[in-house]
């Protein structure tokens, strides 16, 4: 082993684990050290196939020397505790989204990541897709002009058997509520990163189709800080799933995106583009319709990030805006009322 590969752990084993185990061992300069999982019988499968060592406690995991980075793989409700006991350890911590599920949650976190000295970042992979980068470069070129509206749809598919399958999920504990913390943040995030922060919504919240806490159908409007408008629509109830879409219009043209890719692009600088129908990479009725393709390409960049002793891409305090909008939705919609965003 080169002595100058960071050293990975990875807490917690459910089904996004084997995206970050997969592209640890595909990335040059790193190495997976250990995973943790409480299961035995998980850990005897991980331990044969990957040739790492295994925990059942996180506390163990944290202790080893030869880690540098630490994934943290858990429900989103239980992200802080692994996270705070890795960063005091002197661990770079790379956390699955969301950050947590309250902007105290998330705040804790960032506190400790300042307090150690090391980097706190989230996963949003979609944020590392090639056609969403086209649009951060096209906004950043001036050429939708002055943007006035973005809208964010994520119109999904779960059914009641989704959310039995773990018992975390669409419980407020442990998800932190349904569609828009769990499956909507992703095209939330890619909303503000866009857009930018927003400074006040409007939001309501239903529990209509399934035997959970958390909210399975959603709507907000946006108000964001350069005064643009916004809305969000999500759901997780419809007879048929659509692929997310993400909408942005600006003065000197509009851009959509579905399902990752672009599917409009008229400006006023390259005219009306055709767009050639590409398969997207949705996970709109499977959660596990997605590969590990961008997970790669974000800890690739994180794994450089830290051996250049550099910041890496989503670090934590951007990943908090997409739960401080979320949480704001909530509250909007528990107290009938625009509530405003200070983050
Ligand atoms: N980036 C993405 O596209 C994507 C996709 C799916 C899930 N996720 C995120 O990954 C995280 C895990 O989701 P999942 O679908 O893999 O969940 P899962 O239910 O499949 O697995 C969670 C794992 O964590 C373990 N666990 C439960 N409570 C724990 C605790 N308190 N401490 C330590 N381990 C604990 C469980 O035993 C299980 O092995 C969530 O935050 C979720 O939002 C991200």
């Amino acid at each position: 082993m080169k002595t100058d590969k960071i050293g990975v752990g990875i807490i917690g084993y459910g089904s996004i684990t084997p995206f970050h185990i997969h592209s640890i061992v595909e990335l040059d300069h790193c190495h997976l050290i250990a995973v943790q999982s409480s299961n035995a019988e998980k850990r005897a499968t991980i331990q044969e196939k990957y040739d790492v060592q295994c925990f059942d406690t996180y506390q163990e995991l944290i202790s080893l020397e030869q880690i540098q980075l630490i994934i943290i793989c858990t429900p989103s409700g239980f992200h802080l505790e692994p996270a705070l006991l890795a960063m005091k350890a002197g661990k770079h911590v790379v956390v699955e989204k969301p950050l947590e599920i309250s902007t105290a949650r998330c705040e804790k976190m960032i506190e400790a990541s300042i307090a150690s000295k090391v980097s706190l970042t989230c996963i949003f992979q979609n944020r590392f897709a090639s056609d969403y980068l086209k649009i951060k470069e096209a906004i950043a070129a001036g050429k939708l002009g002055k943007l006035l509206l973005g809208n964010a749809y994520i119109k999904w598919k779960r059914d009641q058997n989704y959310y039995d399958s773990s018992p975390w999920r669409g419980t407020l504990k442990g998800d932190g509520g349904a569609v828009l913390i769990n499956q909507g943040i992703h095209t939330i995030d890619l909303l503000m990163d866009l857009m930018g922060n927003a400074k006040m919504v409007s939001g309501s919240i239903r529990t209509l189709t399934h035997n959970i806490e958390g909210e399975d159908v959603a709507v907000a409007n946006v108000e964001f800080e350069s005064g643009a408008l916004g809305t969000i629509e999500g759901s997780t109830s419809l007879y048929r799933a659509f692929p997310e879409k993400i909408e942005i219009h600006g003065e000197k043209g509009s851009i959509i995106m579905e399902g990752g890719k672009i599917t409009h692009w008229n400006t006023e600088e390259d005219g009306k583009l055709e767009i050639k129908a590409e398969k997207s990479t949705s996970g709109a009725d499977d959660p596990m319709a997605i590969d590990n393709t961008l997970h790669k390409k974000q800890l690739r960049e994180i794994i450089n990030s830290i051996r250049q002793g550099k910041t890496p891409p989503v670090a934590a305090k951007k990943a908090m805006q997409s739960v401080a909008i979320i949480e704001a939705i909530y509250k909007s919609s528990r107290a009938h009322k625009k509530i405003s965003i200070n983050t």
